[in-house]
């Protein structure tokens, strides 16, 4: 016997939207798990407590779904929670692997549950992408992928290996001959260069501007795209980049563009180098911040742009853990 979840949501508390919704959910579930009727044991509804107009197990029955067993319950009110939901679990005679389906926005952030979902958080250097990616990985259980490490380490191997990284021919050649991978121990991502783990070493002041000039180059963008969309069509995940929400993912569900004061930016990385026992001068950091900006905004293949679609959050005078609970509040409005 398996399993089989799924749910909807109402747009109002009407009768003939609870049929509707119904019907459509359970059709869905039959076609995408080829169900046949009498497979199906019992189902199980449930709604939330903003739903009073009809009993979703009644709307089942008047679909058609007669030989099997109905219930229908109500939810306690979960503060947060996703508004006029139906949720429903079907107990079904078959050896099979299930497919959940989730109609008309009610997608749950439950990696054992959910289809693939992604989340897109683009921004400049210093905009805090990077660590709200991190917490929200952490707190969805989703992979975080960060790609610039995945420029940083092109451009490392490029500095270990003298190619100047200006010249796209040189770059793509190394390219072709180096193995760049992206793995995960313990949540946490690692890359690798050649087998080599370089996490730490690409995070250097110098690589920075180095990676910078080396993802104008549009083969190393595609070669880079090719990889991202990949990871990110296999599993849930927030990825933080530039160009995630234009290029990489236009159809990412979740869109961010996290910005912040070029002072500010420039403090936190000055922060972020000091506690490796990287000393710069903060000015010149400033400085070096503003022409990676305009060196990733300005350049002709996948420029540093918000997608009209993603959620500007300015975290100029937000705390990280402020501008995470943002997210997931626009996240859950969202859906
Ligand atoms: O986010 P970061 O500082 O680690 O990125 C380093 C450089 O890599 C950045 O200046 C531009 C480039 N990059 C990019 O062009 N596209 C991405 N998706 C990620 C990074």
């Amino acid at each position: 016997m398996v399993v089989i979840r799924g749910a909807t949501t109402i747009a109002h508390d009407e009768k003939e939207e609870i049929r509707q919704a119904v019907k459509e959910l359970l059709e869905q579930i039959e076609n995408r798990n080829l169900l046949l009727r009498d497979e199906i044991m019992s189902i199980v509804f449930s709604s939330t407590s903003d739903i009073h107009a009809y009993y979703p197990a009644k709307a089942a029955r008047e679909a058609g779904f007669e030989s099997c067993s109905l219930f229908s319950a109500q939810e306690p009110d979960i503060e947060g929670g996703l508004p006029l939901c139906i949720r429903a679990m079907l107990f079904v005679e078959k050896d099979m692997t299930p497919h959940h389906v989730y109609l008309r926005g009610a997608k749950v952030l439950r990696r054992d549950v959910a289809s693939v979902y992604n989340i897109a958080i683009d921004g400049p250097a210093g905009s805090g992408k990077s660590t709200v990616a991190k917490l929200l990985a952490r707190d969805y259980h989703i992979l975080h992928l960060d790609t610039g490490a995945m420029y940083r380490a092109c451009a490392l191997a490029a500095l270990q290996a003298g190619v100047d990284v200006s010249d796209e021919i040189a770059v793509a050649d190394l390219m072709r001959g180096v193995k760049l991978e992206v793995v995960y121990t313990d949540g946490v991502q690692r890359t690798l260069l050649g087998g080599r783990d370089v996490s730490e070493e690409i995070r250097r002041n110098d690589v920075s501007m180095a990676a910078s000039a080396i993802s104008k180059h549009p083969s190393v963008r595609m070669h880079m795209m090719e990889k991202q969309r990949e990871i990110a069509g296999r599993m849930s995940c927030v990825l933080d980049g530039r160009d995630i929400g234009t290029f990489v993912l236009p159809d990412a569900d979740f869109k961010f563009f996290l910005t912040a004061r070029p002072e500010i930016r420039a403090q936190r990385r000055f922060d972020e180098l000091a506690a490796k026992g990287e000393t710069v001068d903060l000015n010149e950091l400033k400085e070096e911040i503003l022409r990676r900006d305009e060196q990733d905004s300005t350049r002709a293949v996948a420029p540093l742009r918000m997608a009209e679609d993603a959620v500007l959050v300015d975290t100029s005078d937000m705390t990280i853990e402020e501008a995470v609970a943002f997210i997931k509040r626009a996240m859950q409005e969202k859906i």
